[in-house]
């Protein structure tokens, strides 16, 4: 994708990776609109970047993405890029007693949403370019954080059809695959002691100049690009 005069929508854009991703936009001179369910969390950060266009939406709820698609389709009609990057990491075990209500909501947000959202913005006629946040995990699955392993594998399957489903169209699929990285997914401190955000989003931007789809860093180039025995291998060193 080209990386200058676009204007993006950014899931979950107010923290993490979605915010370092917002930041480097700006600085190459994009238009940049996130969206996320604490007001107070987009309030701050367009109190920080007041050129960051900012919405409230709770994408778990179907007529939040419609909403959220209509409000687009209105007032910024020459939107082209799309980040589907919102999500959670619920770290849980199958004998919880509340473990099918939140592997509901993991499911809900991390794989109806984006999936509901490519399909609603695919019919803008601006739109160029889609990016799915999946995840090392969607490789090699952490089985402390079962169904948010199972969520990413199923983005990664998605984008895979996506793109060739696209391919006749001018719409780019691109899928960037962070390992873990220092945020507050799952809970504050969980991700303490891994890279920066900031690392990440120097290289895959500069994955992107080159023209690349899959976008790794770190430690997710090897699970990427694991063969069976690897995959057997971290598997049983990541679950002890
Ligand atoms: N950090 C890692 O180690 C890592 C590794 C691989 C992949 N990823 C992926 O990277 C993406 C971003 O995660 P992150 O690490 O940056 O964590 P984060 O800081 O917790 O960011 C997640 C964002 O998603 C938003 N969000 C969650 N549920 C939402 C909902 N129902 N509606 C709207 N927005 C919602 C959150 O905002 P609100 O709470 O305000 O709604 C938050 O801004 C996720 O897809 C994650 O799976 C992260």
């Amino acid at each position: 994708m080209k990386l200058s005069n676009n204007k993006i929508l950014i899931t979950g854009g107010a923290s993490g990776i979605g915010l370092g991703l917002a930041e480097r936009f700006i600085k190459e001179n994009n238009t940049v609109i996130i969206c996320g369910r604490r007001g107070a969390a987009l309030k701050e950060i367009a109190d920080r970047f007041p050129s960051i266009i900012t919405k409230a939406c709770d994408l778990s709820i179907e007529a939040d993405r419609i909403d959220l698609y209509n409000w687009i389709a209105e007032n910024h009609n020459d939107l082209n890029v799309l980040v589907n990057n919102a999500g959670i990491q619920n770290w849980m075990d199958i004998s919880d007693n509340d473990f099918y209500e939140r592997a509901n909501d993991e499911i809900t947000t991390n794989v109806i949403a984006p999936v509901h959202l490519a399909n609603l913005f695919i019919n803008l006629k601006s739109l160029n370019t889609i990016i799915n946040v999946t995840s090392g995990l969607a490789f090699i699955p952490l089985s402390k954080v079962p169904i948010y392993c199972a969520t990413k594998a199923f983005m990664r399957s998605f984008t895979l059809s996506l793109r060739h489903l696209l391919k006749s169209t001018n719409i780019e699929v691109i899928e960037m695959i962070p390992p873990a990285l220092n945020t507050d997914l799952g809970a504050k401190g969980i991700h303490d002691g891994h890279p920066a955000v900031s690392d990440f989003v120097e290289s895959v931007f500069a994955q992107m100049k080159e023209g690349k789809s899959e976008l790794t860093f770190g430690t997710s180039e090897a699970r990427a690009n694991a063969n069976n025995d690897v995959i057997s291998d971290y598997f049983n060193k990541m679950n002890p």
